[in-house]
């Protein structure tokens, strides 16, 4: 079966498992080190620990930290229940009423008055970033946040989709063109039920290191990595493609962010429209993996984009790995039309996207 944590919460640009599985099990041993230092939702960090790897994580973004975190430092079931019944007994609803009209119009329509008071309470408390339970009850919140109206009930919001948070006024004129009213959703119950669902298989044994940080500033953290990191399974930001931090907006809300759509707060990089640009943001991740990865070690990219061709795409990245510094060879490129791969998770309002390339490079040296 698969891993339920795997499906722990949608994330743009994932990509499968299978693609980081086939990678991890042809390029490394039981016990080497894989980083992904674009992690996303976490899927080549926590492929790798069920695969007996070692894995080492990072991303700038808050919801890919905490979902990343979550998945592959995984607390126990009993820890988590009783976490939950703890932040339960503390609620106070009366202390939180007075501030169900504080975020203005979207909120009051996207959540029925109980489950906002919550979802405000658990925001203010949960302490995602220091603790590995809570990072986990956030994970598990991020998740059912927002998506279908449906009987499973799974989900706490007015009808949104799962992947992306829509625009505040656009959310609001849909809802009430509709006449569509938030389901009265208690999370407490939700975030048992969906621990229960989460939790069918048992966390793997291992735990990643996971880095909340710009990746450029991983070579200055290098006495906290392991020693040899063997692979790099990664996927940076497509060019020219999606902004992760706006398309998120609502789930960097409930992290503690601000309750409306931000660019370039969180992240510099998440799209970047002139080539030059990109390609130099680029030229920095080949600087960075030079300085951390191991003699021989081996990195895979999948890169995509809505304007250039696949040569293009594989020549530019080739050029730029002269910035890592270290004689890289580039043994192999498999290209697809964007079907059925990573950018089907793209939101509809983003570019189309021509071209999808994956590229291997060993450094020979
Ligand atoms: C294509 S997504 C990775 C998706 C991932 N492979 C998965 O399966 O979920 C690219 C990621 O790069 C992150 N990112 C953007 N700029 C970054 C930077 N300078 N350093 C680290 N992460 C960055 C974004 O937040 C986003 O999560």
């Amino acid at each position: 079966m698969r891993h339920r944590f795997h499906s722990l919460c949608p994330y743009f640009a994932m990509f499968p498992e299978s693609f980081a599985a086939e990678w991890i099990d042809s390029l490394t041993a039981p016990g080497d080190v894989v980083l992904d230092p674009f992690s996303g939702r976490g899927t080549t960090a926590f492929q790798a620990l069920l695969m007996g790897r070692r894995s080492v994580a990072c991303d700038v973004n808050d919801v890919a930290f905490c979902l990343t975190k979550a998945k592959t430092n995984a607390p126990k079931l009993f820890a988590l229940r009783r976490r939950i019944t703890q932040l339960e007994r503390q609620f106070d609803s009366g202390a939180y009423r007075p501030r169900v009209e504080e975020n203005g119009e979207f909120f009051r329509h996207a959540f029925a008055p109980r489950t906002l008071e919550q979802l405000l309470y658990l925001r203010d408390v949960v302490k995602w970033r220091e603790s590995n339970v809570d990072a986990m009850i956030a994970a598990l919140i991020l998740g059912s946040l927002h998506g279908e109206i449906d009987a499973s009930q799974t989900y706490l919001s007015n009808q949104m989709p799962r992947t992306i948070s829509t625009k505040p006024a656009y959310s609001v004129r849909y809802w009430k063109q509709h006449g569509l009213t938030p389901p009265d959703r208690d999370v407490f119950r939700v975030l048992r039920d969906r621990a229960a669902f989460r939790y069918e298989s048992d966390p793997p044994k291992g735990k990643a290191l996971v880095f909340h940080k710009d990746m450029r500033e991983l070579p200055r953290l290098r006495n906290k990595l392991p020693g040899h990191i063997r692979a790099a399974i990664t996927s940076p930001p497509y060019f020219d493609v999606t902004n992760f931090e706006e398309d998120q907006w609502l789930r960097l809300w409930l992290l503690g962010g601000p309750p409306y759509p931000t660019r370039n707060r969180v992240s510099r990089d998440d799209r970047h429209t002139y080539e030059q640009s990109y390609w130099s943001f680029i030229a920095d991740m080949w600087r960075s993996l030079g300085t951390v990865l191991s003699p021989k070690a081996h990195v895979i990219i999948r890169i995509g984009s809505t304007r250039v061709d696949a040569g293009h795409l594989e020549r530019a990245l080739t050029a730029c790995s002269r910035f890592s510094e270290r004689r890289v060879r580039h043994l192999s490129t498999s290209v697809s039309a964007l079907r059925h791969r990573q950018t089907d998770a793209f939101r509809p309002g983003s570019k189309g996207i021509g071209i999808e390339a994956d590229c291997h490079y060993r450094f020979d040296d």
